[in-house]
């Protein structure tokens, strides 16, 4: 993973149990390349000390407004100095009040009022804290201000209670702080997708599926949300989480699968067919479990509908994009979908590289050509996909 290369991070760390967190989401940052300056307040030291720090970032650790280490005595704003953000996870409370009305008194507030990159916090208190009044105006307040709030998560907190006020998961921070690095390239456009595969019952307890992990369509899904899209997620069964800011549909058949994306198709700017559509259901559904007999049986298969033919196929019908998981000739049978089905672009991949992992290797075929994206973790291919249809959708519009 190299999502963070080239990017440093300023990190501000105040006194909260989840410090912990923040030593995990250094950890990830630092894995995907990015350069981390981690500052403590004197509380966050309490929790989470400067030697854990400075062993995972490989840097110095700020805590001090005096801070002799920066030539220019200036560590206050020369941290922040082309910083692609400065994070304050966990943010206390307290925090939060000193942040909403312009103090100084520390390096860490100090810093937030003379950064000149984005802000971005993460709330981390109890639920009565969280609920307070007080808060509930300094939150509104760095809104305002444009701050980034972060959370907070539901659950069970430190104190014993249950409630909103948890600070996310280190991961999920990561995945927020990369999105609101991204551009927006798509800010203000609908897409509606399919993901996963589908489940055609046979019996009560068995059907007929296939090996779609949706890791592909999820992972695009996310970076629709994070380049600014509005994203509906038709999903077939799978056991991945819902990608944040998308409004996530679950089906099971692919006629579950029309059914929820004709519904949701009115206003939407592009479609995209990822999920791995059974071509075939049984005829027959049986009510009761199918039992065992001593000879073979015969399954009869009728076809299913061809969502994205089918809402390619509509005189109102929005950009349409597929995907093609061939085994061999590549170029030739993604080609061939995408004029056959009449789409705006195909992303064509060979099963081998991308089924199932967390790799994949993909073309992009549209009506002026092939254009490969190298092998890489799909989160990346997904904003190579992004950025493509990006380009595609400011394009004069026209399938062939
Ligand atoms: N698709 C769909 N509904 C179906 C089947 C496929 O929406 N009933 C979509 C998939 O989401 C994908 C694309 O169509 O975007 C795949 O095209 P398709 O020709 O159906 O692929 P395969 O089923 O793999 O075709 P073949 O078995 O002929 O290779």
């Amino acid at each position: 993973m190299s999502e963070f290369q080239g990017r440093r991070i300023v990190l501000g760390v105040t006194g909260g149990v989840a410090a912990y967190k923040a030593a995990e989401l250094v950890r990830l940052m630092v894995k995907a390349g990015a350069e981390v300056d981690v500052v403590l307040t004197a509380a966050g030291a309490q929790f989470v000390g400067p030697a854990t720090f400075q062993a995972l970032t490989g840097r110095q650790v700020w805590q001090a407004l005096w801070d002799e280490r920066m030539d220019n005595g200036m560590a206050h704003i020369d941290l922040t100095r082309g910083a692609a953000a400065l994070l304050v996870a966990p943010a206390t409370a307290d925090f939060m009040a000193k942040l909403a009305h312009g103090f100084a008194d520390d390096l860490l507030s100090t810093l937030c009022l003379a950064r000149d990159c984005p802000l971005l916090v993460a709330p981390a208190m109890n639920r009565q804290m969280w609920e307070n009044p007080a808060t509930r105006r300094n939150v509104a307040q760095l809104r305002a201000d444009t701050v980034g709030i972060l959370g907070p998560a539901h659950g069970e907190q430190a104190c014993g209670e249950v409630g909103e006020g948890r600070m996310l998961e280190a991961a999920e921070l990561y995945d927020e702080l990369l999105a609101s690095l991204q551009e927006k390239l798509l800010r203000g456009k609908r897409i509606l997708m399919t993901a996963g595969p589908t489940f055609e019952a046979l019996d009560p307890v068995r059907g007929l599926t296939n090996l779609s992990s949706g890791k592909m369509g999820f992972a695009l899904a996310r970076a629709f949300a994070a380049a600014g899209a509005e994203v509906t997620l038709v999903s077939g069964p799978v056991t991945l989480p819902t990608p944040r800011g998308a409004h996530r549909i679950d089906v099971r058949s692919a006629a579950q699968m029309r059914d929820a994306v004709l519904a949701e198709l009115p206003g939407q700017h592009v479609f995209i067919g990822v999920a791995a559509v059974a071509d075939y259901r049984p005829r027959e559904l049986s009510e009761h479990k199918i039992k065992k007999g001593s000879g073979g049986i015969t399954l009869e298969l009728e076809p299913n509908p061809d969502i994205l033919a089918e809402v390619a196929a509509r005189a109102d019908a929005p950009f349409c994009v597929g995907f093609a998981a061939e085994s061999r000739d590549l170029a030739k049978y993604a080609e061939g979908k995408r004029v056959a089905k009449k789409l705006g672009m195909v992303v064509g991949n060979l099963v081998q590289d991308g089924l199932g992992g967390d790799s994949n290797a993909v073309t992009l075929f549209d009506a002026t050509g092939a254009h490969p994206l190298p092998l890489a973790a799909k989160a990346e291919v997904a904003r190579g996909i992004v950025s493509h249809l990006a380009k595609l959708l400011e394009a004069p519009r026209g399938h062939d």
